[in-house]
């Protein structure tokens, strides 16, 4: 399995979706750059969720925050004190390791929630030593923000953080959103945004990074309610998933046990994918209940409350259930749940098998040679085609060759110009993933793929 994820990364190396981040400059350890496809499949992911999270319910609106906020905010959340994980360092190599994953992986039993004098125990009793053999200091907390600092003045109020999560930004606003947009509750608001966090031991390409990209929504609700919503929740989680091509079958919604849960919820449920490195979360889903708005009412002395427009007698403040999910773990369990090796005519056929409208480009448009004026022909065919679809013009090498690099890609249909194109104004139509070609009618094209990419 490690293996399928070397080919992974390799693949998208060499063609364009992720690269190594600062790479002229010798890298800059766990930070990549998404190269032409994989930046178009973000984009994909986070359109198609936009438009169906915002766009297509009544329920829901969207919010842009900003990055750096009041640090009273984090105070307020509880990050600046709650947010770390338990750090230990090889005494030799001054190599920082997560404590609670050292346990883990030498005890074989879980430690997530344990606290740093539990494991600091573990650690002496059982004489766990650095993966390179050597002593450990004892375990302490490390805050996972990124601070930075504003102004020209190096004092501790010039002090901001990187937020580390998106969500944080939308209970600050709750006010506005609620008297400017006037929903009522239940209603929910989404936002798409970077987050930052000093994470103790990044990896595994794009799982775990120091930079991310998340969409969250907060769904605020009675009290009463919020099973009924966390319930439809888990539902919808499981169907957009379905719906980007992630293989079910490799998506386990797992209960949080109550000792391991964040400091703000009160049930969680994260969504592991069997990635090709162990079973991992890829989204969660939280019951924050009215923790984030109670905590920010007091800190900055803003009444946050909602008053029933039925009842204003009745006020109340929201609870939240938080379905949240990383743009960079959702492209690698469709590019993980994607790759396909077959056997055909005796050579290994790597096909990415994506779903259309999260493919880079739905549609190759190739000439078969370019001379005797199918270049030119296969240009027209496909400025015809790009108002509609994400299309790829390429005529260097083999048509074998250039199928192959389409299949690799993960393109649905790869259109081929001929010589009976000039004759007859049709093309060849070939389908990724039955490798089967049909001829259509040039004026056919754009009804054909529309109704095949749906
Ligand atoms: N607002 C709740 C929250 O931030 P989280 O489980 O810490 O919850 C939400 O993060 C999602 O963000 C995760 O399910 C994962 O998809 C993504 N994520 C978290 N840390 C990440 C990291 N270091 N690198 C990449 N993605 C990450």
């Amino acid at each position: 399995m490690e293996d399928l994820m070397e080919k992974i990364v390799s693949l998208c190396k060499r063609r364009g979706f992720v690269f190594p981040g600062s790479e002229i400059y010798g890298g800059l350890a766990n930070s990549w750059d998404y190269g032409p496809l994989g930046a178009q499949m973000r984009m994909n992911i986070k359109t198609d969720w936009w438009k169906k999270v915002v766009e297509q319910r009544d329920d829901m609106v969207g919010l842009d925050g900003s990055i750096l906020m009041n640090p009273k905010v984090w105070i307020a959340s509880g990050h600046v004190g709650h947010f770390s994980d338990p750090l230990v360092e090889d005494v030799e190599s001054h190599k920082r390791y997560r404590a609670d994953h050292l346990v883990e992986e030498v005890l074989g039993i879980s430690a997530d929630g344990m606290s740093t004098q539990e494991l600091n125990e573990l650690i002496q009793k059982n004489n766990i030593k650095s993966p390179e053999g050597n002593a450990l200091t004892p375990a302490k907390q490390f805050n996972l923000m990124f601070e930075t600092k504003i102004g020209k003045t190096e004092d501790d109020k010039s002090v901001v953080y990187l937020r580390p999560e998106t969500a944080q930004a939308i209970f600050v606003n709750f006010k506005n959103v609620l008297d400017t947009t006037r929903k009522r509750l239940p209603f929910g608001v989404a936002q798409i945004g970077k987050a930052f966090r000093n994470e103790i031991t990044p990896g595994n390409f794009v799982f775990r990074t120091l930079e991310f990209e998340q969409m969250e929504i907060e769904y605020f609700l009675e009290e009463g309610d919020w099973e009924t919503h966390f319930n439809a929740w888990v539902a919808w989680m499981q169907k957009w998933a379905a719906s980007l091509g992630i293989q079910t079958d490799h998506l386990h919604a797992e209960d949080i046990a109550q000792e391991k849960l964040a400091h703000y919820s009160k049930r969680t449920i994260d969504f592991e994918f069997e990635f090709p490195f162990g079973k991992k979360e890829l989204w969660g889903l939280a019951y924050r209940t009215n923790f984030d708005l109670t905590n920010h009412q007091e800190h900055s002395k803003q009444k946050l409350e909602y008053s029933d427009p039925n009842d204003n007698s009745k006020k109340l403040i929201p609870h939240v259930v938080e379905p949240t999910f990383g743009v960079d773990r959702t492209l690698l369990a469709i590019l993980c749940s994607a790759y396909h090796e077959e056997e055909v005519e005796g050579e290994t056929r790597v096909v990415m098998k994506f779903k259309p409208h999260m493919a880079p480009y739905q549609v190759a448009v190739l000439p078969l040679m370019k001379k005797g004026g199918l270049a030119e022909k296969a240009r027209e065919v496909m400025e015809g085609l790009l108002p509609h679809f994400r299309c790829e013009y390429d005529e260097t090498g083999s048509i074998g060759k250039r199928y192959r690099r389409q299949d690799e890609i993960g393109t649905p249909y790869a259109i081929t110009v001929d010589f009976e194109t000039l004759e007859s104004g049709t093309v060849t139509v070939r389908n990724r993933d039955t490798m089967e070609q049909e001829r259509i009618s040039t004026n056919d094209l754009i009804e054909y793929i529309s109704r095949n990419t749906k």
